[in-house]
């Protein structure tokens, strides 16, 4: 783009103090702003609200996006007018030049290691070690570069892994990003699926990019073969979703197999961990700054039989439930010794007139 195609926007920015920030956006819209963005004036990040929820920060930035021959002292007067106010709250005026603002972030891409042996670079850049396993990638508006911490730790993980001959499932794959490293790594087929297209655009896209296409399937979630079961699922996806997911993903692992959780705040960990645990036996977990990585093996027995020796008194109906169990009760209830401990669920019974 020539210089002269550049068209500078003009940005003015109001604190929310005095006024709410829905008021100041109200406000700004009608002096004909083109656009408005709410943004965090402090630290306080919003990182999983609840559905339905679209909560604010306790001190919040206003801006109003103007062309650039925007009088913008006849703005402030109508913002005066529509907020009944005579004096302005604090503002600030700066200058904005016309970007390929989807792709701005990309300044911030730098390649990256991730374990001992795998790098993620920016498509176009060179890898700083060539005989390392490189994936390039463009997310395009697909979510997933492995500069979020919570990606970070699904590649570490894939990078300490034994891949070879696996199959592999992504859950929620974004740019491709697992679904792309995992096959690098030596999966000999890998599943992605996301309930967004884009983010299946940009995953076909980067496939083809690192020449693993052939092995790696995409799809949306409700395509999913039902009967397929893998050697490893990994899902980069907010614990809310996670919980949801759970009977599913025990469904789509071998017994045996390997779960990878990540997208997951420490303060979530054991609401999520509890959600699998009927299927899966979880090891210590892995952090990188608030997030972490919960780690699961899918158990071979479900429901697990746990002997009871009450009689069944004449005249109560048996009702089943099911409560946490594990070997060691287990066997003692059979035998009347103690036996060796794993997790699983047992079916017990109680009784009810
Ligand atoms: C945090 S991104 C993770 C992207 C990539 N796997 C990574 O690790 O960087 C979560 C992705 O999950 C997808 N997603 C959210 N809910 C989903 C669901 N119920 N089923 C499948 N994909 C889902 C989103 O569209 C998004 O692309």
């Amino acid at each position: 783009m020539s210089d002269d195609a550049i068209a500078p926007w003009l940005q003015l920015t109001l604190e929310a103090i005095e006024h709410r920030p829905e008021q100041l956006e109200d406000a700004l819209l009608q002096a004909g702003a083109l656009a408005v963005t709410l943004e965090d004036a402090g630290d306080q990040p919003v990182l999983e609200p609840a559905p339905g929820e679209i909560p604010l920060w306790a001190h919040t930035r206003v801006t109003g996006l103007f062309d650039a021959q925007t009088d913008i002292e006849v703005i402030k007067g109508l913002l005066r007018r529509f907020l009944h106010a005579s004096i302005l709250p604090a503002c600030r005026l700066t200058p904005l030049e016309e970007r390929d603002w989807t792709r701005a972030w990309m300044d911030h891409f730098h390649p990256m290691r991730f374990g001992q042996r795998l790098w993620v670079c920016p498509k176009g850049q060179t890898p700083p070690e060539p005989g390392a396993v490189n994936i390039r990638l463009d997310p395009g508006l697909a979510f997933g570069t492995g500069t979020h911490p919570t990606t970070a730790l699904c590649l570490e993980w894939l990078d300490s892994a034994n891949l070879a001959g696996q199959t592999v499932l992504d859950y929620g794959c974004g740019s491709g990003i697992l679904a792309i490293a995992a096959a690098r790594l030596g999966a000999k087929r890998v599943w992605a699926v996301d309930i967004d297209p884009q983010a299946l655009l940009a995953s076909d896209d980067n496939a083809a990019e690192n020449e693993v296409e052939d092995r790696i399937e995409l799809a949306k979630p409700a395509e999913l073969p039902e009967n397929l079961r893998v050697d490893v699922l990994l899902a980069n996806i907010l614990a809310g979703v996670l919980v949801r997911l759970a009977a599913a993903f025990g469904r789509h692992v071998r017994p045996g197999g390997r779960l990878v959780l990540s997208g997951i705040l420490e303060s979530h960990a054991d609401a999520v961990r509890t959600a699998f645990d009927r299927d899966f036996s979880f090891g210590p977990i892995r952090r990188r700054e608030d997030w972490v990585l919960l780690e699961g093996v899918r158990r071979s027995h479900r429901p697990f039989p746990c002997v009871t020796s009450a009689p069944v008194p004449c005249g109560l109906a048996p009702i089943p439930f099911l409560r946490p169990c594990s070997w060691r009760r287990w066997l003692a209830s059979a035998t009347g010794r103690s036996g060796v401990c794993a997790g699983g669920w047992a079916r017990d019974w109680r009784f009810r007139r």
